[in-house]
């Protein structure tokens, strides 16, 4: 466990929320069925609301904090690790959310193989993992064909979060993201989550480690142009150590 972390904060912050009394706590946590069963959010929550997407949601506090303050939204949060699904979506449920839900899976896959075009109105991705090892380096989240899908899936000017505190990733974000979007730098803080809006943020802020937030908004391209300009993006095989890009030094907190 972190530092400074228990089960409801991190480094001091506060989980979202509070818990209601268990009378009122609801169930959060889905199954998204077989491999390359369509994505249904109607049925998932009941009705057809705006849609939140959050690909490695972790222990959910982001997704959380938004439906809390954002109820006429729908939020489903993928992570391929079991106890961070059970987590977030306990959280969740304890919080009497309805159109707040967690589940386990791939989430590269959901959006390549799930996702209806147009049907989203948000996708965030939040720290993904750099993995350091070149053999791993094919797990990263961050692929053409990802950014492709996910051009494919967000509503005509949808949003795409994405938020790294790697150099190295940082830096592949940059190279790609304006391919398929109008991308802006965030410099400072989430004013919805000083302190950070995951817990990689806080953890990372912690460690003075800089943060970088990307937000990028879909930019109008037919599905040709979208996929011809994805063909031709570099493959995210970058190191992702920290030691070439002079880091260990300490940054102010972002
Ligand atoms: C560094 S953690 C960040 C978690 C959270 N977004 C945050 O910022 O605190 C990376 C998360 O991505 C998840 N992950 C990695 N690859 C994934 C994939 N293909 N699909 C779903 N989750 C994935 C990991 O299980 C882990 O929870």
């Amino acid at each position: 466990m972190e530092p400074g972390r228990d089960q409801e904060s991190t480094c001091g912050v506060p989980f979202p929320g509070a818990p209601l009394p268990r009378e009122r706590w609801t169930r959060t946590r889905v199954g998204l069925g077989d491999p390359g069963t369509p994505l249904d959010w109607v049925a998932l929550f009941g009705r057809d609301a705006p849609r939140v997407l959050d690909l490695g949601c972790g222990n959910g506090r982001f997704l959380v904090a938004s439906a809390l303050r954002r109820p006429t939204m729908d939020h489903l949060g993928i992570d391929l690790v079991p106890p961070a699904v059970r987590f977030a979506s306990l959280r969740a449920g304890q919080r009497g959310l309805a159109h707040c839900k967690f589940a386990w899976g791939d989430a590269s896959e959901v959006v390549t193989a799930r996702c209806a075009p147009s049907s989203v109105d948000e996708i965030h991705l939040y720290h993904p993992q750099p993995y350091y090892d070149a053999d791993r380096r094919e797990r990263r989240q961050l692929t053409p064909e990802v950014l492709l899908a996910v051009h494919r899936a967000l509503r005509p000017g949808g949003l795409f979060v994405v938020q790294t505190d790697n150099p190295a990733y940082a830096r592949y974000a940059r190279t790609v993201l304006p391919a398929l979007f109008s991308v802006t730098e965030r410099p400072g803080a989430w004013p919805d989550a000083p302190h950070g809006r995951t817990l990689r943020e806080i953890v990372a802020r912690r460690k003075g480690l800089q943060i970088v937030r990307l937000e990028a908004r879909r930019a109008d391209l037919d599905a040709d142009e979208a996929a011809r300009r994805a063909a031709a993006l570099p493959a995210p095989d970058f190191d992702a150590n920290r030691a070439r890009y002079g880091a260990g030094r300490r940054r102010p907190r972002a």
